[in-house]
């Protein structure tokens, strides 16, 4: 079974954008969870402009489903993570200006700083997940660094789909089956959506878990989303 985790920052940044609790990303949370979600996701970054601290501190003990809270690892968000103790971390190598991640982990380069952030916490109970590209180096870096997933970034996928998708998907397929052969669990996101999910899941059976927030959150403007929710777990059958 493939999960699908709703991210929700972008439900915090239309809450942002007037001060107060409207739309409310803890009741959000949960009626996803309720419409059937397997997982929700959050990204908290340092100017707080969606995801904020207090929410990941309020989730935590009202989801009932997996919990993943991906980020750079800071000094501080590795604290947060620590003591909010979700059932999953996924690191990614953003800095704090970026408008979104638009790409995964040199692997290599970073080795001896992700080896330590993830024996942090792997001790502390938490799976580790590293957000990296289509690229077999990187996976079997991510392996050595100790992490127990990689989360596959889809974009290149999702751009590429329209004009063939048999071709967008091909190195997806090739890393997924190295990262299987290392026995590494398998994640994938970035700009999926109704439109590329389907085919993605197909070739690509064995991953454990999606993450979808810009598309699934737009679509329910005009699905609701309850519907939505139901039209992307269709599209992992
Ligand atoms: N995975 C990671 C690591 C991300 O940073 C994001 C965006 O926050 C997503 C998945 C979800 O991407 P999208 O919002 O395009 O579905």
């Amino acid at each position: 079974m493939t999960r699908l985790s709703v991210n929700i920052n972008k439900v915090a940044t239309l809450r942002n954008a007037r001060g107060g609790n409207v739309p409310d990303v803890v009741k959000v949370a949960l009626d996803c969870e309720s419409f059937g979600a397997d997982g929700i996701t959050v990204h908290p970054r340092p100017d707080e402009r969606h995801i904020r601290k207090s929410d990941v501190y309020n989730l935590r003990p009202l989801l009932h489903t997996e919990f993943n809270i991906e980020g750079y690892p800071s000094p501080e968000f590795i604290d947060l993570v620590l003591k909010v103790k979700p059932h999953q971390v996924t690191l990614v190598p953003d800095s704090p200006s970026q408008l979104t991640s638009n790409c995964g982990w040199d692997t290599k380069t970073h080795l001896e700083f992700l080896s330590e952030v993830l024996d942090a916490f792997n001790n502390a109970g938490i799976r580790t997940s590293v957000f990296v590209g289509a690229d077999a180096g990187m996976i079997e870096y991510a392996a050595k660094a100790g992490a127990d997933r990689v989360e596959l970034y889809t974009e290149p996928y999702a751009s590429a789909y329209t004009a063939n998708r048999e071709a967008a998907v091909a190195p997806f397929i090739e890393a997924a089956k190295v990262a299987r052969s290392l026995g590494l669990g398998l994640n994938a996101g970035h700009d999926l959506s109704l439109v590329n999910l389907n085919y993605f899941y197909k070739n690509i059976p064995w991953l454990d878990e999606v993450s979808i927030g810009h598309a699934l959150i737009s679509d329910a403007l005009y699905l609701g989303l309850q519907r939505t929710i139901q039209e992307y777990k269709n599209c992992l059958k």
